[in-house]
């Protein structure tokens, strides 16, 4: 193994690179768990992070993966047997799904084509439907983060109100929070599940539930089976900035300074930000002649761009090749994309040089791959950008589309 000089890009759509000022925050010595020092970070902690959720309420932070999180919402607001409803928009829609059944709930699974978000007209057909109430919750992913695709929440909400449902809705934000707008009180949302590996720019490690109301009022007569998730300990213990168990310490370090970054750049501008690149991408994509995987304007991610490569040409392979060459992760295709699309990651901490770079990796990758591709992806990417900067000088917003 030679050493692959220079720095590496970590261009998967999460985790994604994890800036100095963050490393640094987490690198100081642990401390004790139930002190005083510890309980005043708990606090501060835990009443900042309702901005990112945009919450007024409660958010719980747990030492897990993403997936705990999920497995919270679910556990601590159902019963065994209740109906979910979900809509399959990818792998971890289809993962979640897997989860709920596993723990004995009835998902109904709205199936779609792994390029189209969740289908508003869909949720509210079903939902009209169920005149018995037997659906207790739905479930939805806000960013797909294998396919690119981002499922419209505030009209997911019209349609259950419109069909004068009282199901919970619980999404996934896990890789739009912090990178795309996300409104957890604004658009009705009872239960929003996230993660630090993604826009908050941490090592993963931390997952969250920010719940309403109504998801505690749920909670109280919920039946599943619960403990290491179990809501009520850990608001307990919150309370005086403590946890039921031992808290991962240092990533709370870590989430503290992630918070006070995005303070500093405001929230609006990091999802402007998230967009333009989103923007800059496909305009790359579409220069080559490929395709970019979501099909609808509407729904275009700000986090992730996934490429379908043309029949006959492995993704893998492609992705491979650039990690040997140039020193670039992207992300796989997952499940049913496997070796046909690769990902690009363009959320957290990240700015116009290193998407550029990202780019230029990617088009001399098709080259050295010999995927048939025009020249000319990065330059429609830069042309967009500078466009953006110039805008920015001159105080006129550049137009996304
Ligand atoms: C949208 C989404 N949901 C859930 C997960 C699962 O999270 P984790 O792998 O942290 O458990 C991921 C992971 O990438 C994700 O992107």
């Amino acid at each position: 193994m030679s050493y692959p000089s220079g720095r590496h890009f970590l261009q998967i759509p999460g985790p994604t690179n994890v800036p100095e000022r963050i490393l640094r925050a987490i690198a100081r010595p642990t401390i004790d768990h139930r002190g005083p020092e510890f309980a005043a970070l708990g606090l501060e902690l835990l009443e900042g992070v309702k901005e990112v959720f945009k919450t007024s309420k409660r958010v719980v932070i747990f030492p897990s993966s993403g997936s705990g999180a999920w497995e919270a919402a679910l556990v601590n607001t159902l019963s065994p047997g209740d109906r979910v409803l979900m809509f399959e928009t990818g792998q971890f829609a289809t993962l979640w799904c897997d989860m709920a059944r596993k723990l004995g709930l009835e998902v109904e699974f709205v199936p779609g084509d792994w390029r189209r978000g969740a289908d508003p007209a869909a949720a509210e057909r079903v939902l009209s439907e169920d005149r018995q109430r037997r659906i207790k919750a739905v479930g939805v992913v806000h960013n797909e983060t294998s396919t690119g695709v981002t499922s419209r929440i505030a009209e997911i909400r019209k349609a259950m109100d419109r069909a004068g449902h009282p199901a919970l809705l619980m999404v996934d934000s896990i890789s739009s929070l912090a990178s795309m707008d996300y409104r957890h009180d604004e658009w009705g949302i009872d239960v929003t599940v996230g993660g630090s590996q993604k826009g908050l720019m941490l090592p993963p490690g931390l997952s969250f539930n920010a719940i309403s109301d109504k998801a505690m009022a749920a909670s109280k007569t919920a039946r599943m089976a619960r403990s290491y998730w179990d809501w009520e300990a850990m608001l307990a213990t919150n309370l005086n900035g403590f946890f039921p168990y031992t808290p991962a310490t240092n990533l709370l370090y870590g989430l503290r300074e992630s918070l006070q970054m995005l303070r500093e750049e405001g929230l609006e501008n990091v999802f402007a930000r998230h967009a333009r690149h989103g923007e800059a991408t496909r305009r790359a994509v579409r220069a080559w002649g490929l395709e970019v995987l979501c099909l609808e304007p509407a729904e275009y991610s700000g986090s992730s761009t996934s490429v379908l490569l043309p029949a006959g040409h492995n993704a893998d392979r492609l992705r491979k090749l650039i990690l040997e060459q140039f020193n670039m992760s992207l992300g796989n295709g997952l499940g049913r994309l496997a070796g046909k699309v690769f990902r690009i990651g363009h959320l957290g901490d990240f700015n116009d040089l290193m998407l550029g770079g990202t780019l230029c990796g990617v088009e001399m990758g098709l080259a050295v791959a010999g995927v048939p591709h025009k020249t000319g992806g990065v330059a429609a990417a830069l042309e967009y950008l500078t466009q953006a900067a110039q805008g920015a000088l001159s105080g006129a917003a550049v137009g996304q589309a």
